[in-house]
């Protein structure tokens, strides 16, 4: 990155980092075949795609197997949604989600919806926590699937796996868990924790955009959502983007080795720049719970938070809203709604999220931009 320009924005996208751009390399020229071919080219892309499916395995502790790659995040959601409920409609129709999930999950449940299945929204405290009573009672015999959030993309809130996958357990509920904000700082580990599905993706882990995973325990019914060649055992169809496999494969080869070393230098960065934010009289929102280290959503009082991602960035800094926005409109966040922040205060709503590559100084920058849009202000 460029040292005139500060990037506070990695919940949107990480920047891919150059050792795994170097591992993808040679998958776009050298070892390019396409890794259905029978023949000696096309085994070496294969193999490399085993390899890196066994790297990305032994991370979440899987079974090769058990693990499919998708083109993105919200494919992955999709896949597990869509098709866990056709392939489970003959034991019932209802599926349990919250109000503050990504809306490659809400949306797919809206569209279940249309098509007479039932969906339970759980409502969120000021955390963004659930309540885990609330969530047994919401289960019932026809219940599918749960699937819910580690670390929610606008507040970083990081819910109880063990917890909830034991209720699912106990009502003989699939349990899929949307992680794609939190693997470069959270360690997953599907068996101890009782997942059955689990989504997450490259763009968000220092790896490549293009490409994510899905996460399938052995043994769960799913059927596909795309048709076609029959790869990856037919729940995945198309031919492989091997370059972004094995980029992705890099990407958790990296997060192992320094996973702790980020998590300690963000969590430290972050907690400096929240004291900082405070006192100069700035609302942090969902503070109180358990949450991903790299993540701030502020309420900036007097100012649309389009206005100050406008103005953060004539200084030279990302930074985005809180709330999804189009250039005519404003799209209230759904997530700060569920946690009960005024209309207001939704649209006065930024989100900081730090990352490997920031800086003391980097931080330092936001305050004073801070203080000198407050001081202007009041
Ligand atoms: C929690 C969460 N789930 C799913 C997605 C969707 O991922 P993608 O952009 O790869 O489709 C995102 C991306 O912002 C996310 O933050």
């Amino acid at each position: 990155m460029t040292n005139d320009f500060i990037y506070a924005d990695y919940a949107a996208a990480t920047p891919t980092d150059s050792r795994v751009i170097a591992a993808m390399q040679p998958y776009f020229s050298d070892i390019f075949a396409n890794p259905s071919s029978a023949h000696a080219a096309g085994q070496k892309t294969a193999n490399a795609a085993e390899g890196a499916r066994k790297v990305i395995a032994d991370f979440i502790n899987a079974n090769p197997e058990e693990i499919y790659f998708t083109a993105s995040g919200t494919e992955s959601n999709n896949l597990a949604v869509l098709g866990v409920s056709k392939a489970n409609n003959n034991k019932g129709r209802h599926i349990v989600t919250t109000k503050i999930e990504h809306p490659s999950i809400l949306n797919v449940c809206r569209a279940l919806e249309r098509d007479d299945w039932e969906i339970t929204y759980l409502d969120v405290n000021e955390s963004g926590e659930i309540s885990y009573s609330e969530l047994e009672e919401s289960l019932t015999t026809q219940t599918v699937l749960l699937s819910i959030h580690y670390g929610n993309s606008e507040i970083g809130t990081l819910p109880d796996l063990k917890k909830i996958s034991e209720i699912c357990k106990n009502n003989d509920v699939l349990f899929h868990v949307d992680a794609c904000q939190a693997l470069s700082y959270e360690k997953i580990d599907v068996q101890e924790m009782g997942i059955d599905l689990l989504t997450f993706n490259g763009s968000k882990m220092y790896g490549p955009k293009g490409v994510a995973v899905l996460y399938v325990r052995y043994g769960v019914d799913i059927f596909p959502i795309i048709y076609g060649g029959g790869q990856q055992k037919s729940l995945r169809s198309g031919t492989e983007n091997v370059p972004g496999i094995v980029g992705i494969a890099k990407a958790v080869e990296i997060i192992e080795r320094q996973c702790e070393d980020d998590k300690q230098t963000v969590f430290q960065l972050r907690n400096d720049l929240e004291t900082q934010l405070e006192a100069l009289g700035l609302k942090i929102n969902a503070k109180n719970g358990k949450r991903l280290p790299n993540h701030l959503s502020v309420v900036f009082p007097n100012l649309k938070n389009v206005d100050v991602v406008k103005i953060f960035n004539e200084q030279g800094i990302a930074i985005s809203a809180g709330s999804a926005c189009s250039s005519s409109s404003i799209v209230e966040s759904d997530v700060l709604r569920a946690i009960d922040l005024s209309s207001e205060e939704i649209q006065a709503t930024i989100r900081i999220t730090i990352g490997r590559e920031t800086t003391k100084k980097d931080c330092d920058q936001i305050v004073a931009i801070c203080n000198k849009l407050l001081s202007e202000r009041i």
